[in-house]
């Protein structure tokens, strides 16, 4: 998959605090009202003012519940940079279990039916985090592994390298339907070869990585946009709304803004809901021509066979035959073919040819042109072509 290159500045000048939409004291109805915007304060909260059934995806980063016991050090002594913040600490399992719970139950709430979302975490909380997303009814499509490239070692040499995150991908409920998933795309754009659930990417550093006038990090956990890029072109359209209750500083906002997607982000602390918005005041958003998104099959018209009949394509009487001329079917005016005392579909016959439980009719089936063999697939595509846009 093509990487994205963040236009994102290293040092981001703070805005003032005036400059971030806040939650108006009347209560907000439409989804519009709070598309790309980053609304102020704790997420279980702000997630309560929004709309049922709005948001076509949600990405999460929640706090890790990292339970840091003392300072680490590296072995020259010097300090090492972890999240020790106080949005981190919770006071027991069952403190973070009961957030864990309340913040997913409003998410999936004001997930649209079709919504999908995901969770990212650490071996520190996405086991309870999954329990708790399957007792809710989630329902879990896979549990992708980001690989670091770059990970920190582990200092005190008593553990394996803690070299990657794990996110959960789930669809609101399991009888949910028709969720959006780019396997074509996805697929073209990787050497035509399936996309895998384990990815190899770096750690946000360098110029993505935001610094504050001292040269600090502003974020212990800042996440990268190439991240966040894949999480969103999979799983989301150009136009969606993408809802992060864990805005941080922003790098969901500023992805989506940049691949022609609105987002809505939630963070409690001031520093980082300021970052978050310069940074995303930045981004200059991709043309709508680089944001075609490549039909699945399964989103093209269907067209049965019985339409290549209607539209004078093929006639009935004519035999159809394999690539191999092995088998010949005959065409029944009413679409079905013939093969010895066997009546069915292009592809009940084409399997019981081949004495399979299934085939692609679509792809088995020829007519004849002369010497010549056109398979049937083709007619198919010159009447999807010849159909008008969406
Ligand atoms: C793991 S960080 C997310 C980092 C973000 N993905 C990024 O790339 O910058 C979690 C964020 O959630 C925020 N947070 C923690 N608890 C929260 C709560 N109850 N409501 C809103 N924000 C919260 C923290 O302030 C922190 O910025």
């Amino acid at each position: 998959m093509a990487s994205l290159r963040s236009n994102t500045a290293a040092r981001v000048v703070l805005p003032s605090a005036r400059r971030l939409a806040r939650v108006p004291s009347q209560p907000l109805r439409s989804v519009e009202d709070f598309r790309d915007r980053i609304l102020r304060g704790d997420c279980i909260e702000q997630l309560k003012s929004l709309p049922n059934a709005s948001v076509d995806l949600v990405f999460a980063d929640p706090p890790y519940n990292l339970q840091l016991e003392g300072a680490l050090n590296r072995p020259d002594q010097s300090l090492v940079d972890a999240v020790d913040d106080d949005w981190d600490k919770f006071s027991s399992f069952a403190d973070y279990d009961a957030f864990t719970k309340a913040w997913l139950t409003e998410a999936q709430r004001v997930m649209k039916p079709n919504a999908t979302l995901w969770v990212i975490g650490s071996y520190h909380n996405i086991f309870r985090v999954g329990a708790i997303m399957q007792d809710l009814g989630f329902w879990i499509l896979n549990d992708v592994i980001w690989r670091k490239a770059n990970p920190m070692p582990n200092f005190r040499g008593r553990r394996f390298t803690n070299a990657h995150e794990t996110m959960i991908w789930a669809s609101r409920n399991a009888s949910s339907k028709g969720y959006t998933f780019h396997y074509d795309a996805l697929k073209a754009a990787n050497e035509d070869t399936q996309v895998r659930s384990d990815w190899y990417l770096p750690l946000c550093t360098g110029g993505e990585r935001l610094k504050n006038s001292k040269g600090s990090k502003v974020h212990p956990t800042q996440k990268p946009e190439q991240l966040l890029a894949r999480v969103i072109l999979s799983s989301s359209n150009p136009g969606d709304v993408i809802l992060d209750p864990f805005f941080g500083t922003g790098t969901t906002g500023a992805t989506a803004k940049r691949l022609g997607r609105h987002f809505i982000g939630i963070e409690r602390d001031a520093d980082y809901a300021n970052a978050a918005s310069a940074r995303i005041a930045a981004v200059e958003p991709l043309d709508d021509t680089s944001l075609v998104i490549v039909p699945t099959k399964r989103s093209e018209p269907r067209i049965p066979f019985s339409a290549l009949i209607e539209a004078g394509l093929i006639a009935p009487g004519v035999e159809l035959v394999d690539a191999k001329r092995r088998f010949r079917a005959k065409i029944k005016a009413d679409g079905s073919l013939v093969l010895g005392p066997a009546t069915g579909s292009i592809h009940k016959i084409g399997a019981l040819a081949q004495g399979l439980p299934a085939c692609n009719g679509w792809s088995f089936w020829h007519i004849e042109k002369g010497d010549d063999l056109i398979v049937i697939d083709t007619l198919r595509q010159d009447i999807r072509a010849s159909m008008p846009a969406d």
